[in-house]
């Protein structure tokens, strides 16, 4: 066996060849970057290439073909290669050995994280995601958000990060002026005064239903929405029988959102939201005035936060609205304060709708011209796209009104049901197994399919085709996955000697798993799972072809057995802790 694994300890086996082809440029005078080398665009003439010979040749006035040759022939020497070719105009073709290949692969298996190296120089981050508004029903609009969010909070950690996720709730605007009107309203406010009082009437189904109402009515009525306001301005007192029913809707609300984003599988470290920042917002437009940075315009407190080089304009920043309320951008300025004295964070990332995509570039204009945080504070907005309908506009229920994700949930649920019950054909499975199959396929269906496509893109809801067991589906996936598990539950032992690849698909295998390092960090760099989500549905595919070209169990050859059942034990392990990452889970049989 080769010894080759000295260097370092984590390196990736990309890293471990860019090393060496940069030893060999080292070696005949040349600097080492032009050393890099990457996976072979052309599979048919090799695994990787490096192409440093075509920009070295301009520097050190040479032919490129002339230094790619003196580098292969150097490589050639060493037994990591099992190719190391100069090609016109100054290419260098590589592949590498079989021995090497599977020692590195035989390493992952028994290191932490599969070899995956954590960053060194791990942050705080806080993730802004869920924003649920209390009181309101969650709707499709704020799916997109937990799915990515839970995602994007999960693939941070993998890389050593401290991840701090925070549903910031949407419960201080003028929407809960609009249900304690509503409220007060159907009940008088002489039976909400006690506690008892208000825990009979102010329940999860009343709440569902006033907001509607009452937010139709004030849009139609001025009075009424008056009204509401007014009730806004002294709920953000924060004392008085407003703040107190205020408090009630709250817990029941947060009740309700906990059990609906359980159903997702998305949890939050913190539950705070816009509320909280009501001792803080005082002081800080105190503070902003001070500095001379706030004025009154048309009744409103703003800050002019335009510079020459925007082009459109950035509108100015409302502090305070003439009647006195805050909103939602006080509110999120005010966070980022509470924030950096709480957690002091490196970087708080906002994952949120596109729409709301000039909201953030104000914000974060506001951060820089007030002076209040601290200076190297990264703020970043990883805005998404909209789910749409087939008609191309942002998924409604087919009456037209918004989609509650409740609802939209249950559709998967039944639908994946369906499915799953037409799979299963054989062995006994109780009601409740296959509902809860349904539920990990149907949420895992839906979760790919947002995933797999770059956040800041639409996309399109098609149920029938995101739970389809064909395609690149989560169903598919996890299918394979479920597969790979029975095999594996049918032997004794998973530990066994992997072998060196005995064919082109075990060797395309063994190599694809070394990449999977670049497909997470380059979901964290961008906060995109889309490329974690293709590295995953590709290695659900190769891993289809391998147990479909060797037989495994009924292998005759006891070493060939067990190489073939430790290939499929490592990674389908990877495979699952990678699944993890997008939150999708594995059923115990599809
Ligand atoms: N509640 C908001 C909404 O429903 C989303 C909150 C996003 N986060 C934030 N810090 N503004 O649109």
């Amino acid at each position: 066996m080769i010894t080759y694994r000295t260097e370092k300890n984590h390196m990736t086996f990309r890293e471990q060849l860019t090393q060496k082809v940069k030893n060999a440029f080292t070696a005949l005078g040349y600097d080492e970057k032009f050393g890099t080398v990457t996976v072979s665009n052309r599979p048919d003439l090799c695994q990787y290439q490096c192409n440093g010979a075509l920009p070295a040749a301009k520097v050190y006035k040479k032919k490129p073909l002339d230094i790619a040759s003196e580098v292969a022939e150097i490589l050639k020497k060493d037994s990591m290669f099992s190719k190391a070719e100069a090609c016109p105009p100054g290419f260098l073709n590589l592949s590498v050995s079989d021995e090497a290949l599977t020692d590195f692969v035989r390493g992952m298996t028994n290191k932490e994280k599969f070899g995956f190296e954590e960053t060194k120089t791990p942050k705080t981050i806080v993730i802004d995601y869920g924003g649920a508004n209390v009181a309101k029903s969650l709707h499709v609009g704020h799916l997109r958000s937990a799915i990515i969010g839970e995602t994007v909070k999960r693939i941070l950690r993998y890389c050593g990060n401290t991840v701090i996720g925070d549903v910031h709730l949407g419960d201080w605007g003028l929407q809960m002026g609009i249900v304690i009107s509503g409220i007060i309203e159907q009940f008088g406010i002489e039976n909400l005064k006690t506690e008892e009082d208000r825990a009979k009437h102010i329940t999860i189904s009343v709440l569902e239903k006033t907001y509607p109402a009452k937010s139709k009515e004030a849009k139609e009525n001025e009075e009424v929405m008056a009204e509401c306001k007014r009730v806004t301005f002294e709920l953000q007192k924060g004392e008085g029988i407003y703040f107190d029913i205020w408090q009630k809707v709250l817990e029941v609300s947060k009740a309700d959102l906990k059990r609906n984003y359980g159903r997702l599988g998305v949890t939050f470290d913190l539950w705070k939201g816009e509320s909280d920042t009501r001792n803080v917002t005082g002081k800080m437009i105190e503070d902003l005035k001070a500095k001379g940075l706030a004025h009154t315009d048309d009744g409103a407190l703003v800050m002019d936060i335009t510079r020459e080089e925007d082009n459109p304009p950035l509108p100015p920043f409302i502090l305070e609205k003439s009647d006195g309320a805050v909103l939602y951008s006080t509110t999120d300025l005010a966070t980022i304060l509470l924030r950096e004295k709480e957690i002091n964070p490196d970087e708080i990332i906002y994952v949120v709708d596109n729409r709301q995509g000039t909201h953030f570039k104000q914000l974060f204009r506001a951060v820089e011209i007030s002076g209040l945080m601290k200076e190297n504070l990264k703020l970043f907005f990883a805005g998404f796209g909209t789910m749409n309908g087939s008609d191309g506009k942002p998924y409604k229920t087919r009456e037209g009104g918004v989609m509650r994700l409740e609802d939209l949930l249950n559709t998967l649920e039944s639908e994946a049901y369906k499915k799953v019950e037409a799979a299963i054909t054989s062995g006994e499975i109780t009601d409740d197994e296959m509902k809860e199959i349904a539920r990990k396929v149907g949420i895992g269906a839906l979760k790919f399919a947002d995933l797999s496509n770059h956040r800041s893109k639409d996309y399109v809801f098609d149920i029938d085709k995101f739970c389809s067991f064909e395609g690149k589906t989560g169903p598919y996936i996890q299918y394979s996955a479920v597969r790979i598990a029975s095999i594996l539950n049918k032997t004794d032992s998973t530990d066994g000697v992997i072998l060196p690849p005995e064919g082109d698909i075990q060797r395309e295998l063994f190599l694809f798993l070394t990449e999977f390092p670049y497909a997470v960090l380059q979901s964290a760099e961008d906060f995109a799972p889309n490329t974690l989500a293709e590295y995953i549905y590709q290695l659900a595919v190769l891993l289809n072809r391998y147990y479909h070209e060797y037989k495994v169990l009924s292998e005759t050859d006891e070493e060939k057995k067990a190489s073939r059942i430790a290939t499929l034990s490592f990674a389908s392990k990877l495979l699952s802790q990678l699944l993890d990452l997008l939150g999708i889970e594995i059923p115990e049989r599809m």
